[in-house]
């Protein structure tokens, strides 16, 4: 993580249109997405100067914001431009980017139904979610006591910034147990995913991974599923019991900030980082990789 506050990086950030100095691109602390979560978001990684998956993040978070019942005000070629645009504009090649859509700050309460809807997009560079040596021994996940909420309770196929919340306090909670993140369960018990990636677990031969009916279907997710299914490798989509764990051999995490994370331990449970891990790790990077970056290494 860099020592710098992220609100004194330098550069630009794109909102509402316009490429702001970084430190100017502000808003007013009334605003309706801080106070009730009116916000929705994409996470994207770029690579040898290319965003992977760029138009599929772009159509997700309009989805997202459809689902929260507003409409971003600038279409999905507008926003894929944007993205490009201050790539480029940001100096990078590898990078993180995050735009943001919110209800603005011109009406209080819960109904807020002229509210502008605002957008910004910032770009940094985050090489690794999770520490680079744990990541290649195997991270080590707490089971969380937050559960991912029925899709009846809450707009969980959204990316919004409210089913965060829970995120945040079960993570917290595990970093101050010395964990790297937590593991949390669906509404019914059910395996269901970490605070920012999807979850998947190798036994004999195969992946095992939770049916995504209850939380975020993963761009990286679907990715990992494609490549193994490339290598001949079954994939597996079922609802899985946590006491399942005990009889499987090897876990990752899949992230667009995660990327493939091999797991070695959750809660109880042990894994090793074996061979359909390492293979799934090595073709995600060739497949994230642009033909013309590869070509020039
Ligand atoms: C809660 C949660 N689940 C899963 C994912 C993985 O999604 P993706 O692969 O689209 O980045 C993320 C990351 O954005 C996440 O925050």
């Amino acid at each position: 993580m860099a020592s710098v506050p992220f609100d004194q990086l330098d550069g630009f950030i794109w909102m509402n249109g316009e490429f702001l100095p970084w430190q100017d691109a502000k808003v007013h602390v009334l605003t309706h997405g801080l106070h009730y979560a009116s916000s929705v978001f994409e996470g994207e990684r770029a690579y040898g100067g290319e965003i992977f998956k760029l138009t599929e993040h772009t159509e997700r978070l309009h989805a997202s914001a459809k689902i929260l019942g507003f409409t971003i005000p600038y279409s999905v070629e507008e926003i894929d431009e944007a993205c490009r645009t201050l790539l480029r504009k940001q100096g990078f090649s590898d990078a993180y980017v995050r735009p943001v859509a919110w209800r603005g700050s011109e009406q209080m309460g819960v109904s807020a139904q002229n509210n502008r809807i605002n957008l910004a997009i910032a770009i940094w560079q985050w090489p690794s979610y999770f520490d680079p040596a744990q990541k290649l021994k195997g991270i080590r996940l707490d089971i969380a006591d937050y559960r991912r909420p029925d899709p009846k309770t809450a707009p969980s196929k959204s990316k919004a910034a409210g089913l965060y919340m829970i995120c945040t306090i079960s993570k917290h909670a595990a970093e101050a147990k010395g964990y790297a993140d937590a593991l949390m369960l669906d509404w019914k018990g059910d395996v269901a995913e970490a605070t920012g990636a999807n979850i998947f677990f190798v036994k004999d031969g195969k992946l095992h991974t939770p049916d995504a009916t209850n939380f975020l279907d993963g761009i990286t997710r679907r990715t990992v599923i494609d490549l193994a299914k490339r290598r001949g490798i079954d994939v597996i989509e079922r609802a899985i019991k946590p006491e399942e764990m005990e009889g499987f051999e090897q876990c990752f995490l899949t992230g667009t900030a995660a990327e493939v994370t091999p797991v070695a331990e959750i809660g109880p449970y042990r894994f090793t980082v074996g061979e359909i891990t390492k293979t799934l790790m090595d073709d995600y990077t060739a497949e994230v990789h642009p033909a013309h970056a590869i070509a020039a290494e």
